[in-house]
């Protein structure tokens, strides 16, 4: 029955916490891999959880994916005037699922507001350069570093680094270096050391550890050892997952 269930799935968030070592767990029922409406059950959990943290002030920082598409699905009002901003440039992804559309959704149903970064991903160090110059885009950056909460998915390195058209030259290096997982543009090994950067601008790993709240958003059982990978270096203090992608990280490869 539902009270069996809801039981069942606070033992498998202590167990979560305790292996991952992450603050905070929150685990929906289901499979992400397998239906798309699982994806919105971890979006409204974290718009659950949004309502608890938000204070007038906050910013938040959002990147880009599928999964957080699904949160911007169920976002509702929040109780503040919030602003959202796009966590890193983005460019390059299917438009839908890039962090500037998601956060004008976003703000839209959350009666907020928003920036936008339209910054390809990756970019060469040149452009780097004459970017982060420009008022417009330096304005936006000013925004995301002062962003205090951070809501971001995770990726597996090899659905990502194909899903981005990787260069032949950086799958090669991922390879060899055995990329697991993917956030923030940065992909990990199993150990959670960083093995490859993606070049764009907006939030870099280190300043994660200054932010309040860094909410991880990712589920389906293809991405247990991924999630598993990112939690290493342990940058989040929340992990929303579906109990699938729960059940694979207890049980290990
Ligand atoms: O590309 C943005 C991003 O947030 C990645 O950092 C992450 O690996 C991926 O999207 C997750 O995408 P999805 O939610 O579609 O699996």
């Amino acid at each position: 029955g539902m009270m069996r269930e809801i039981v069942g799935l606070s033992v498998l968030e202590k167990q979560i916490r305790e292996k991952l070592k992450v603050r905070n767990v929150i685990i929906v029922p289901g499979n992400s891999d397998e239906y798309e409406w699982v994806k919105q059950e971890m979006g409204k959990a974290c718009v659950t959880y949004l309502k608890k943290i938000v204070t007038t002030r906050s910013i938040i920082a959002v990147t880009g994916g599928t999964t957080m598409a699904a949160i911007a699905d169920v976002m509702t009002p929040l109780n503040h005037r919030i602003l959202f901003v796009p966590a890193r440039g983005g460019v390059g992804e299917k438009a839908e699922n890039q962090a500037s559309s998601i956060v004008s959704q976003m703000a839209h149903k959350a009666n907020g507001e928003y920036r936008q970064l339209f910054v390809p991903d990756p970019i060469s160090e040149s452009a780097y350069q004459t970017l982060i110059d420009e008022p417009m885009i330096r304005d936006v950056l000013e925004h995301i570093k002062g962003s205090n909460i951070v809501i971001h998915g995770i990726g597996d390195a090899n659905t990502m680094a194909k899903r981005r058209k990787t260069s032949e030259e950086t799958m090669r290096k991922l390879i060899t270096n055995h990329a697991v997982s993917e956030a923030f543009g940065y992909y990990f090994n199993q150990d959670g050391a960083v093995v490859h950067k993606v070049r764009t601008v907006g939030l870099q790993l280190e300043d994660l550890s200054s932010i309040d709240h860094v909410i991880a958003v990712a589920g389906g059982t293809s991405k247990a050892e991924a999630i598993e990978s990112y939690f290493k270096q342990g940058k989040s203090d929340l992990l929303i997952t579906d109990e699938a992608a729960a059940e694979q990280i207890l049980r290990g490869k």
